[in-house]
């Protein structure tokens, strides 16, 4: 069984997020999609808030799941069994920031290995960042944000401006 890991803080998930699952589910047997704290940032949607868009967006790809991590992504994957991480890139400075994580979890981790897949070109204006500053400004999501998250997300949101 082979199995991968797309890790991310996915504050909120994206259509480019969703994309890199689904293309990691053509490829393994299964997918574990791990929420996870990035502590270089402040996230707008709790890891409750943020597991319950991603299992909105994921629930129509049958070997694919969620799950929240609050440690070292490479337990993480150890945990699951998994061979691989799954990353999108959208450009050089992605890689270049991809590409030295693949190395740590290497280390943490010997055997695991990173997956790297290049964001569509339709994706590549398309960031986490992004959705959050249209949600500040009320903005229309359905380009950015997957259908199945889109509603749960709305409701989160509204409930926070109360
Ligand atoms: O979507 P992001 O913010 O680029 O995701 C980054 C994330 C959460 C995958 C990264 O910060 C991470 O792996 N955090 C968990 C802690 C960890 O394992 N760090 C690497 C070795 S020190």
């Amino acid at each position: 069984m082979r199995i991968a890991v797309c890790p991310g803080s996915f504050d909120p998930i994206t259509v480019g997020h969703l994309d890199l699952v689904e293309r990691a589910a053509a490829i393994f047997d299964q997918v574990v999609v791990c929420v996870m704290a990035n502590g270089e940032k402040r996230p707008m949607f709790t890891l409750e808030e943020r597991l319950e868009m991603i299992r909105g967006a994921v629930a129509h790809i049958p070997n694919a799941r969620a799950e929240a991590w609050g440690g070292l992504l490479a337990d993480f994957a150890r945990d699951q069994g998994a061979q691989a991480l799954v990353k999108g890139v959208r450009n050089c400075i992605d890689f270049d920031w991809e590409y030295q994580m693949a190395q740590i979890n290497r280390d943490l981790c010997p055997g695991l290995d990173t997956v790297i897949l290049p964001a569509r070109t339709k994706h590549l204006h398309i960031s986490s960042t992004m959705v959050r500053e249209m949600i500040r400004h009320h903005q229309k999501l359905d380009d950015y944000v997957p259908a199945g998250a889109a509603d749960i997300l709305r409701r989160i949101a509204e409930g926070k401006e109360r």
